[in-house]
């Protein structure tokens, strides 16, 4: 087994790809390839709020097939059966009696794809999992929730590039967002000096797995990471250092954080200010949800998909609009796509943004913990594992 360090993570987080000395032979996700006009054949872990959400998606993609459905929740799992018996007439295979029994669903060699919606304190194990066997997936977002996971999905990546895996990131399906972020990295808005920004939600509401934060791995890895695989996008690098503050406790029947506000230092000038919490009023304006970058050259508003330069250019406008929209309806037909097609670089938000917008999280989490300043190296080194059940 070969641990991944600072040098591994920082070129996957370039996007440059892994070294091909440590890139095994396994070819197995090879033949989870579709012949020509047959149907994708897709299997459904975790069938939940989102599962159920994703299932649609799935079924309204042409050409896909749901045969498997596996949730431990039984009302869960036949509920989804129904629904897929509804549509295709046909009911799916149906597992969960066990907390691994997605890994029978896993090792059956006639299924291509498969969607995993279950909680955040699963991901890692699942998609180590599935990568290992050459399992395309379509899985939520986090990557995963700890250090020590984090590492063990790169390591499997490492040995497995042709599975194609698509996390959960849907706002990195806007086809004009993801021309912005390439003007970006080409120059456009000069270089980054400042980045703001922030996700004020109301009074938290949440109860289950959401409301512990080992299961979750608390608001900065469960939900602000759609916010950081942007951030990760503009930039193209990893933060050198995180500072933290924050607060729980204020709302009750959680240990989660509540708000906390921290500051992001990357390599060159860029420091970035973002703040999260649960506590907004009604009625009383925020500003709402934003990511704004501001360069020598402009600045940039990601989540309204537009640059605005300092100088108007000769030819054309101060401000470069995006067009187009993209959601999880694209996020998802762009996975089908990619397995079809057996191009399993092409998915819109890979183990890259996976890995990019988790250690985000993992070093906010880590210094607001530790009250401290912690660097990307310390949060590498955190090797904690998530609460799931002996196999
Ligand atoms: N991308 C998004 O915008 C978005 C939105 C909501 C939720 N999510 C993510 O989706 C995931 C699921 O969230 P949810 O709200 O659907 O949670 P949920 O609790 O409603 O559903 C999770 C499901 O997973 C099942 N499950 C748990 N352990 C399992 C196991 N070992 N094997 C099989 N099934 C298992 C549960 O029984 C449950 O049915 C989370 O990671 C969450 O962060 C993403």
């Amino acid at each position: 087994m070969v641990d991944i360090g600072r040098r591994e993570f920082l070129r996957i987080g370039a996007g440059a790809g892994l070294a091909a000395a440590v890139a095994g032979p396994a070819a197995l996700a090879a033949g989870r390839r579709p012949a020509e006009g047959k149907p994708v054949r897709v299997g459904c872990i975790g069938v939940g709020g989102r599962g159920q959400h994703l299932l649609g998606h799935v079924m309204a993609v042409p050409g896909v097939e749901v045969v498997a459905i596996c949730d431990i929740d039984r009302g869960n799992r036949e509920g989804a059966a129904e629904t897929v018996a509804k549509a295709f007439g046909t009911k799916p295979e149906v597992l969960g009696e066990g907390p691994y029994e997605y890994r029978k669903l896993l090792a059956r060699e006639d299924i291509h794809a498969v969607v995993i919606a279950t909680p955040c304190y699963w991901h890692g194990t699942m998609y180590v999992d599935a990568l290992n066997a050459g399992m395309h997936f379509y899985g939520e977002k986090p990557l995963a929730i700890a250090a020590g996971e984090l590492k063990a999905v790169l390591e499997a990546y490492q040995a497995h590039k042709d599975v194609a895996v698509q996390i959960g990131f849907q706002w990195g399906a806007h086809p004009g967002r993801r021309e912005l972020f390439k003007l970006v990295q080409d120059g456009a808005i000069g270089e980054l000096l400042e980045g703001q920004a922030q996700r004020p939600n109301g009074w938290d509401g949440h109860g289950g797995w959401y409301a512990d934060r080992a299961k979750s791995g608390d608001w900065m890895l469960e939900q602000a990471v759609h916010e950081f695989n942007l951030i990760w996008s503009v930039v193209g690098a990893h933060p050198v250092r995180a500072y933290t503050a924050g607060r729980t406790g204020v709302i009750p029947g959680r240990n989660t954080t509540n708000y906390y506000t921290t500051i992001l230092e990357y390599p060159g000038k860029l420091i970035l200010r973002y703040s999260h919490g649960w506590i907004a009023v009604p009625d009383f304006p925020t500003g709402g949800l934003y990511i704004n970058f501001t360069g020598t050259k402009g600045a940039i508003n990601v989540m309204d998909a537009y640059i605005q330069l300092r100088e108007k250019p000769a030819a054309g406008a101060a401000r470069i609009q995006a067009q187009g929209g993209g959601d999880t309806r694209e996020h998802m037909a762009n996975f089908f796509d990619c397995v079809k097609a057996g191009t399993p670089e092409k998915t819109y938000c890979g183990v890259a943004n996976g890995a990019g917008a988790s250690i985000i999280g993992l070093m906010i989490r880590q210094s607001l913990e530790e009250k401290r300043p912690v660097t990307f190296e310390e949060t590498l080194r955190d090797g904690r594992r998530p609460p799931v059940p002996a196999a």
